[in-house]
C-alpha cells in the first residue's frame, strides 16, 4: 500500500509507536484512521460508517459523544481542574464517587483506592495483597496466583499476573522471583476429556489448583486474581460450578480473591457485575473502563473492610501509606465516572443490556453451525466466535491469527468493528446498542463470515 505523502496515515508511520500492534504488518497497511463517532457508530477519515462491536476496547459502555458526559468533564474542569489526594486532602466529587461504587459492588463494607488504568489498578492489587500480609506478619505469604490466558494489564506487575505469552515474550516477564504463579485456563470446550462435564472439569481445574497450592506451599499463596469472563484470553467463559469449587480451594488456604471486573463489571454480563452473574465472592475488586464508559481514563480497586482496618492498625509503625498517583481521584475523572454511574441508573442501562442479551446471544448462537466456527461463547452482551481448520476435531488454523486477521478484514469491509483475539473473532458493544443495532452487528458479521469462508476455501485452509 503506498501512501500520499504527508497524509496522517504516513505521520502516523513516522510518528508512532503503536501498542499491541504487529509492527512490520502496521507499516505495510498503515492505521485505519478514525475520525469520529456518534452513539455506537465509528467514521473514518473517508466517511465510512462502522458500527462498534468492541466498545473500543470493552470500554465504551454508554456509546459515543455523549453530551451529559462531555458537559461533566466541563463543569468539574472549571469548578476544579485537579485536586489531589495525597496528604489527607480531599474533594466532594472524589467522596462522592467513592461513595457511589461502595453502593454498587458485591463487597459489604469497603474503601475505594483510585488510579488511572486497569493496569494501575491491579499494580495497587499486588502492593495491597504484599502490604497486607506484611503488616500482618506473614511476610513469606506474597505469591498470586493467575490464569493461563487470564488478562490483567501490561505494566510490570500486572503484566506478571497475565497469562499471555505476547504480554511477556521479549519483555522479561513475568518478574523474577517467583511470585507469579499461572493456573489452567478454564475452558471448556478446549481443555475438557471426551465426555468431561462441565462440573467434572471445573473439579479438576480446582483439583489442579489445590495441587499447586500445596506444591508451592499454601503459607507462601497471598491471592489469587481473575476476570469472571476473560476477555482478551479470548471471551472464555467460566465452566459450571467453578468458581464455587475454585473459591472452597482459596478458603481453605487463607487466599484472597481478587476480582477483576475491569471488562465484566457495570452491567456487561447481564448482572452489574461478573461477580454477581457467577457467585463470586471477592476480597478486593478491580475497576476501569466502564466506570467512565472511557470517557476519561480512571480505575478503582475496592477493598474489603479487613483490608484497610489491618493498613489503619499498623498505620504507626509503618508510616504514611506510600502508593498512590498524582491522578488518584483526578476530579475531572471522578465527575465523568460520578455522571455515568448516574446515568446507568437512571436510564437503567444494566437493565437494558440485560433484555437485549437473549437477542444477543442467540444470534451469535446461529453460528454454531457455519463451517469456520468451532465454537460460540458468551454471556450478556460480550460474546466470541472461535474460527478452526476442521470443526469436528477442532483443530486452530495453522499459522494461528491468520484467518482471524482475514475476517477483521471482512468485517471492517462490511461496516463493522469488532476484534480478532488470534483466531476468535470477540463482541462487546455498548450497552446502549439497540435491538435493531444488535441485528445488524450479527448481519454485518454474517456477511463477513461468508467472504471468510470464500477466501478460506481458495486458500485451502479447511480440513477437507
Ligand atoms: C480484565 C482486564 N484487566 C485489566 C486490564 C488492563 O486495563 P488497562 O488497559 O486500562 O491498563 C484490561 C484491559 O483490557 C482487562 O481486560
Amino acid at each position: 500500500m503506498t501512501l500520499q505523502p504527508g497524509s496522517l496515515a504516513a505521520r502516523d508511520l513516522d510518528s508512532m509507536l503503536h501498542p499491541q500492534t504487529h509492527l512490520a504488518q502496521h507499516q505495510k497497511s498503515g492505521p485505519m484512521m478514525l475520525k469520529h463517532a456518534e452513539g455506537v457508530y465509528m467514521y473514518d477519515d473517508q466517511g465510512n460508517q462502522y458500527l462498534e462491536g468492541l466498545a473500543g476496547l470493552w470500554c465504551t459502555a454508554l456509546g459515543y459523544g455523549n453530551e451529559e458526559l462531555a458537559r461533566a468533564a466541563y463543569e468539574q474542569m472549571k469548578e476544579l481542574s485537579y485536586a489531589q489526594l495525597f496528604a489527607s486532602k480531599s474533594h466532594e466529587v472524589g467522596i462522592r464517587l467513592a461513595e457511589k461504587i461502595k453502593e454498587m459492588v458485591p463487597l459489604h463494607k469497603s474503601k475505594v483506592f483510585f488510579g488511572n488504568s486497569g493496569s494501575d489498578a491491579n499494580d495497587t492489587q499486588i502492593k495491597l495483597v504484599w502490604y497486607y500480609n506484611n503488616v500482618l506478619g506473614r511476610p513469606e505469604k506474597k505469591k498470586i496466583i493467575g490464569r493461563l490466558k487470564g488478562y490483567h494489564g501490561i505494566t510490570l506487575a500486572s503484566g506478571s499476573l497475565t497469562g499471555l505469552a505476547p504480554s511477556h515474550k521479549g519483555f522479561d516477564l513475568p518478574l523474577a522471583g517467583g511470585r507469579f504463579l499461572h493456573t489452567d485456563l478454564p475452558h471448556h470446550w478446549r481443555g475438557a476429556e471426551p465426555g468431561e462435564s462441565e462440573a467434572d472439569y471445573a473439579t479438576r481445574l480446582a483439583d489442579n489448583l489445590e495441587q499447586l497450592i500445596q506444591r508451592e506451599g499454601p503459607e507462601t499463596i497471598a491471592a489469587f486474581i481473575a476476570e469472571p469472563v476473560m476477555g482478551a484470553g479470548g471471551v472464555i467463559t467460566p465452566p459450571e460450578t467453578y468458581f464455587d469449587k475454585v473459591q472452597t480451594v482459596l478458603a481453605r488456604h487463607d487466599i484472597l480473591f481478587i476480582d477483576d471486573e475491569v471488562i465484566c463489571g457495570f452491567g456487561r454480563t447481564g448482572q452489574p457485575f461478573g461477580a454477581d452473574t457467577y457467585g463470586i465472592r471477592p476480597d478486593s475488586i478491580s475497576l476501569a473502563k466502564a466506570l467512565t464508559s472511557a470517557y476519561q481514563p480512571l480505575s478503582a480497586v475496592v477493598v474489603k473492610d479487613e483490608i484497610y482496618q489491618a493498613f489503619l492498625q499498623a498505620s504507626d509503625e509503618m508510616g504514611m501509606f506510600g502508593h498512590g498517583y498524582t491522578y488518584s481521584g483526578h476530579p475531572v475523572a471522578c465527575a465523568v465516572g460520578l455522571k455515568t454511574l448516574e446515568i446507568y441508573q437512571r436510564d437503567r442501562v444494566f437493565e437494558h443490556a440485560a433484555a437485549l442479551a437473549p437477542q444477543f446471544q442467540e444470534r451469535l448462537a446461529r453460528f454454531r453451525d457455519h463451517p469456520l466456527v468451532g465454537e460460540v461463547r458468551g454471556v450478556g452482551l460480550v460474546g466470541a466466535v472461535e474460527l478452526v481448520a476442521d470443526k469436528q476435531a477442532k483443530t486452530a488454523f495453522d499459522p494461528p491469527g491468520r484467518v482471524g486477521a482475514e475476517c477483521l478484514e471482512h468485517c471492517h469491509a462490511n461496516g463493522l468493528i469488532c476484534r480478532a483475539i488470534g483466531d476468535v473473532m470477540a463482541f462487546c458493544p455498548p450497552l446502549v446498542i439497540t435491538s435493531a443495532q444488535v441485528d445488524e452487528l450479527f448481519d454485518k458479521f454474517e456477511r463477513a463470515m461468508a467472504a471468510t469462508l470464500a477466501w478460506a476455501h481458495g486458500e485451502g485452509l479447511l480440513a477437507a
